[in-house]
């Protein structure tokens, strides 16, 4: 949720901390701090908002320090605000602490450190944790010992680093629960929350485990587990190129982002789909063809977004490939009591890897005996790391806080594991070739999509005042309606709900006036007559209709305020194009209405608490 990232050596600490710190800005921006080891000292400079107020507080002249710790916050505990906003340092000012994650004993730990003579200066739970290393540092030994007997008295998850005046030039982090790598430099080390914050400086990364801690210092580095034993870990190459995670001329990443899902889905596919067999080749999954066929009940688990693609996932895997399937929201499926068992494949779906409920909700089916598959965009990310096979989406980072690119990607990975799932049972050649055709085919037409984005933002100027809008969808394009209501609701602040487009009967209809305008998925696919009945209802009372129609469709002509053309593609692949109008019309409104796109009020890129 929140970003950290810290640098020792010889270089001057705090610039290096400020850019990392900018490309960490989307895993949350209600306050950031800094801090800095000195002639014995650490200096804190703490600022409310975003990291360009920091700066500002900061001014032209940066602290001094070739070792220092930096943090932009997602607030879980204690309002946004000064005091707040991490680092945290001890009663004697000589240690500092930033934290990603929630300490859920801190109320218990605070009450005892206080009775113990502690003062407090926050009200965040992450405090407790600065005072309990203080407690043990004062005991003697070294600061990665006293890191870990802390560590042992807390509950909860975390990505920490901690600073110290006794050991000047040494950063200790470790996690549970958040991620965290060390980047290895040439004489000098860094330590983050993900790779995009030290890409410009190094690609060399080692990725902690949960229980790990690393004693990071300029020349070396070592990794030991919570008892502060030895631990061997591999070093592992970021591919991404630093243009990937600039805006390239954009005005916001969310735009570069659905501009680019053309190469992005090509990268999805590429080498993957086997045209002349009618299937796709998945090398990551790590599963056999006898294993293949011994799947008897497939569970989809996500969270957000990527809960939509994973119901395209489960209607596409009952209607091709014949397995009983069913979607979880991860944070239900892991307190509830599933049955799942060996037989049961759980595939858990994230862009970032890093979603705490998803996590756990694989750990959760692993600890009963299921087999997990991830599908994932952050390489060596957690989920990545933990399941017992994958798919990379490899769309290429994804900055803007709302997912576009990701779910294009990932409703294509869910197609190509419905093939290699279908081929091995009733699926024919024949079925898996026209599939196969028609996969090759969506990159150059989601680009005649968006090569037509200005009629959406044509639309956008007449629909950006509305306060309500309404999403409806049948079959596979139900889920795009959700879809299209979550791009709406998360970057324009607009209440938008996504129903099937029946549903609407039921209840949804009541709000219908026309003031409300409804925007309906209507691709000429197997249910579009049922749409078009849909359509007929709301005009009848008097609704404003946006239509997403294929190209040269002229039914719903006559009905609809506004049209938005795409090209035909397989019922099954028809949510690749339909949402992009969607992506666009919500970034364009977003826009008019002046939101911060990228980063929209109250939300981060990727939620790693629960
Ligand atoms: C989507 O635009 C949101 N950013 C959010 O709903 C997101 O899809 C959700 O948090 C899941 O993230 P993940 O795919 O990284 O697990």
């Amino acid at each position: 949720m929140c970003g950290i990232v810290g640098y020792t050596g010889a270089r001057p600490a705090a610039p290096l901390l400020l850019e990392g710190l900018k490309r960490l800005e989307y895993r949350g921006y209600d306050s950031a701090g800094i801090a800095l080891v000195e002639d014995g000292r650490i200096e804190v400079h703490k600022a409310p908002g975003r990291i360009a107020a920091l700066e500002r507080e900061l001014g032209q002249n940066l602290p001094p320090g070739h070792t220092g710790i930096a943090h932009t916050r997602w607030a879980t505990h204690g309002a946004p605000s000064t005091a707040n906003a991490h680092p945290h340092t001890d009663c004697g000012g000589t240690l500092a602490l930033i934290h990603n994650g929630i300490i859920e004993n801190a109320g218990l730990l605070r009450t005892a450190l206080i009775r113990r003579g502690h003062v407090f200066r926050s009200e965040t739970d992450t405090e407790v944790l600065a005072h309990l290393i203080e407690e043990a540092h004062a005991k003697g030994g070294a600061l990665v010992g006293a890191v870990a007997g802390a560590l042992q008295q807390v509950e909860g998850t975390y990505g920490i680093a901690v600073v110290s005046t006794r050991e000047p030039d040494t950063i200790v982090a470790a996690r549970r629960g958040s991620p965290l790598l060390v980047a290895i430099g040439s004489g000098e080390n860094f330590i983050a929350s993900d790779a995009s914050a030290v890409l410009a400086q190094t690609r060399s990364v080692v990725y902690l485990d949960d229980g790990e801690i690393a004693v990071v210092r300029p020349g070396d580095y070592r990794i030991v587990d919570l008892d502060t034993a030895e631990k061997e870990k591999a070093v592992s190459r970021v591919d991404w190129d630093l243009a990937k995670i600039e805006r390239g001329g954009y005005a916001h990443f969310m735009l570069k982002e659905i501009m680019e899902q053309p190469e992005s889905l090509r990268n999805t596919l590429r080498g993957r789909v086997l045209e002349e067999e009618g299937t796709s080749r998945l090398g990551g999954l790590n599963l056999s063809d006898e294993q293949l066929l011994q799947v008897n009940r497939i569970v989809f688990t996500a969270c957000g977004t990527s809960w939509h693609s994973a119901l395209i996932g489960e209607y596409m895997m009952e209607e091709l490939a014949r397995i009983p399937s069913e979607v979880e929201y991860a944070s239900e499926f892991r307190y509830r009591n599933p049955i799942v068992d060996e037989r049961t494949l759980v595939v858990g779906i994230s862009q970032s890897g890093e979603t705490a409920d998803t996590l756990a909700a694989l750990r959760e089916a692993k600890r009963r005996g299921a087999r997990t598959l991830g599908i994932v965009n952050v390489v060596g990310s957690t989920i990545a790391r933990e399941v017992d096979g994958g798919i990379y989406l490899h769309a290429g980072p994804e900055i803007g806080v709302a997912s576009t690119k990701a779910f294009t990607s990932q409703i294509v990975a869910l197609a190509l594991l419905t093939l290699t799932m279908g081929r091995v049972r009733a699926l024919s050649i024949l079925q898996g070739r026209e599939v196969a055709r028609a996969l090759l085919r969506l990159p150059e037409l989601v680009e005649r999509i968006l090569a037509k984005a200005a009629d959406v933002e044509r639309i956008a100027e007449r629909v950006m005042r509305a306060t309500n809008v309404l999403y409806l969808g049948r079959g596979y394009n139900f889920p795009v309606a959700l879809e299209g209501a979550l791009k709406l609701k998360e970057i324009s602040y607009i209440h938008a709900e996504g129903y099937p487009a029946a549903e609407m009967k039921h209840g949804p209809i009541a709000l219908i006036d026309d003031l409300m305008p409804v925007v309906f998925l209507a691709p000429r696919d197997a249910v579009y007559q049922k749409v078009v009945s849909n359509v007929e209802e709301v005009k009848a009372r008097g609704g404003r209709v946006v239509a997403v129609v294929t190209e040269g469709d002229t039914g719903l002509a006559r009905l609809a305020d506004h049209q938005i053309e795409v090209p035909e593609t397989l019922d099954l692949l028809t949510p690749v194009l339909t949402v992009l109008p969607l992506q666009l019309l919500a970034y364009y409104i977003a826009v008019r209405r002046g939101c911060d796109v990228d980063q929209p009020r109250n939300l981060a890129k990727s939620v790693t608490v629960e």
